[in-house]
């Protein structure tokens, strides 16, 4: 059995919620409104009060205010609302250890910040998406680590993390992360994103959402904080950067973001 196949098997999840098919089902409707996502998270109180939660996160810029479901909707919309919601369901449904859950949820969190906040600077990047996809980008490690749990390395140096996975998995976190989703139904922006957030050159479509989250990814690395993982801010990143017109004044901002969310993220899966 290859790696493909052992995770096209994980779609059995037990642990996958009950409304996550209503979940992509709304990610997938334009039309979708937040009446139509209230309802389903409604049913979720775990989701409802970690939705609430991150909402306060300085990422979003309404620290402290944000009190009830619906003042979170009503503030951050329907698309960084089902962004969240489809993010925490698909972490909360691994049943890894909480310290790694609570590990990988800081870097993809701040990676998914990251990615949303550079979205606004990127012309054709849609906030939600790009938000999604800086969530769900490193969602192949806890793949790996899920079907591999004595194989897979989880602290390991930058640079040897893709290469490793492939000699010993045929397959990278990155394809692993995409193969996943791809049979989730997740629009393909967002799997793309994450299955080239280590390799933008390689990429032919959904460029400008996937280099939000290539962006993000590397940024973890040269700004000083506790949720970088596995990702490296190469010459190719920065050459890519400028092209997009984005330099150091973006990336003190960002720095300044991210370091006021740590504590935050320290409590949100309350480990
Ligand atoms: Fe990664
Ligand atoms: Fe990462």
């Amino acid at each position: 059995m290859t790696t493909f196949d052992r995770i096209t098997s994980l779609h059995t999840l037990p642990t996958l919620p009950a409304n996550f098919a209503r979940l992509i089902s709304v990610l997938n409707d334009e039309q979708a409104s937040l009446r139509d996502l209230e309802e389903i998270i409604r049913h979720d109180q775990s989701l409802a009060a970690r939705i609430v939660s991150v909402a306060n996160s300085p990422g979003f810029g309404y620290t402290g205010y944000i009190n009830s479901l619906e003042q979170a909707m009503l503030l951050l919309g329907v698309d960084l609302i089902r962004s969240l919601s489809i993010g925490i369901s698909i972490f909360q449904s691994f049943p890894l250890p909480p310290t790694v859950l609570k590990q990988m949820w800081a870097h993809a969190y701040s990676v998914g910040t990251m990615s949303s906040l550079l979205s606004r600077k990127i012309a054709n990047a849609d906030r939600g998406v790009a938000f999604l996809g800086g969530l769900l980008h490193d969602i192949g490690r806890i793949i790996l680590l899920t079907l591999f749990p004595d194989g897979y390395s989880f602290r390991q140096d930058p640079e040897a993390i893709v290469p490793t996975e492939i000699e010993r998995f045929q397959c990278s976190h990155a394809e692993a992360g995409h193969h996943f989703l791809k049979n989730l139904y997740v629009p393909d922006e967002v799997s793309e994103s994450v299955l080239y957030h280590h390799s933008i050159d390689m990429s032919n479509q959904h460029r400008d959402i996937i280099a939000c989250v290539y962006f993000a990814e590397g940024l973890m690395q040269i700004l000083n904080t506790a949720f970088g993982g596995d990702g490296l801010w190469t010459d190719n990143h920065l050459n890519l950067f400028t092209v997009y017109g984005l330099g150091s004044k973006e990336i003190d901002e960002l720095a300044a973001i991210v370091a006021s969310q740590e504590a935050e993220l320290m409590s949100f899966f309350k480990i």
